[in-house]
């Protein structure tokens, strides 16, 4: 059958794609801020994302996308990692581990599981890795979700390339109720 031409996919054009276009439309899509971190030999290690999306409930599972030349897909497809839900007031940590390290900035960890979290964030989970997926110039980590939690501040968010801040946030609900 042959596709009514309306709705026919555009073939990708290379020169788009490979530029700041497709990166600037995606940068459209609002989005939260996370920091993924783990341990590396002996030291303590994160980069900011925001490719972190749910993927399933029952099995708990979570997925992150990783730049292929960055030095956390040496690690973090192989071991115990954790995402760290930015607040509003943690412009300076998504900033210091984007590769534009702060000297001001000096991270707070404490230990779960053998995995370091921030000593303070919005929400997070600490995760084993499921499976991992070939995804052009990234890598599909998923991950089980072995242990979370949350707290009631309020979100930093990302959207076309600007750290920023909603001023009306619900409030916090217990999700027991
Ligand atoms: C808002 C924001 C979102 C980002 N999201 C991702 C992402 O989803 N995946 C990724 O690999 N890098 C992402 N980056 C880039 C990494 O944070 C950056 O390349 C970092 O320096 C990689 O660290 P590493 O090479 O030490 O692992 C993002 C950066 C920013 C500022």
């Amino acid at each position: 059958m042959t596709m009514p031409s309306a709705v026919e996919p555009k073939a990708p054009n290379k020169d788009e794609h490979s530029g700041g276009l497709l990166h600037h439309c995606l940068g459209h899509f609002a989005t939260g801020v996370t920091i993924v971190s783990y341990r590396a030999g002996e030291g303590t290690r994160g980069l900011t994302i925001n490719s972190f999306t749910a993927v399933s409930l029952d099995p708990p599972l979570i997925l992150i996308c990783l730049d292929k030349r960055s030095n956390a897909i040496e690690v973090v497809p192989y071991s115990g990692f954790a995402i760290n839900v930015l607040g509003s007031d943690q412009k300076d940590l998504a900033m210091h581990f984007s590769g534009r390290k702060r000297a001001s900035v000096a991270p707070q960890w404490r230990d779960v599981g053998g995995v370091p979290l921030l000593s303070s964030n919005l929400a997070w989970l600490r995760c084993e890795p499921a499976s991992v997926h070939d995804a052009g110039d990234h890598t599909i980590v998923v991950g089980q979700v072995m242990d979370f939690g949350a707290s009631g501040r309020d979100p930093l968010c990302f959207f076309r390339g600007q750290f920023l801040q909603f001023d009306d946030i619900p409030s916090p609900v217990d999700p027991k109720n």
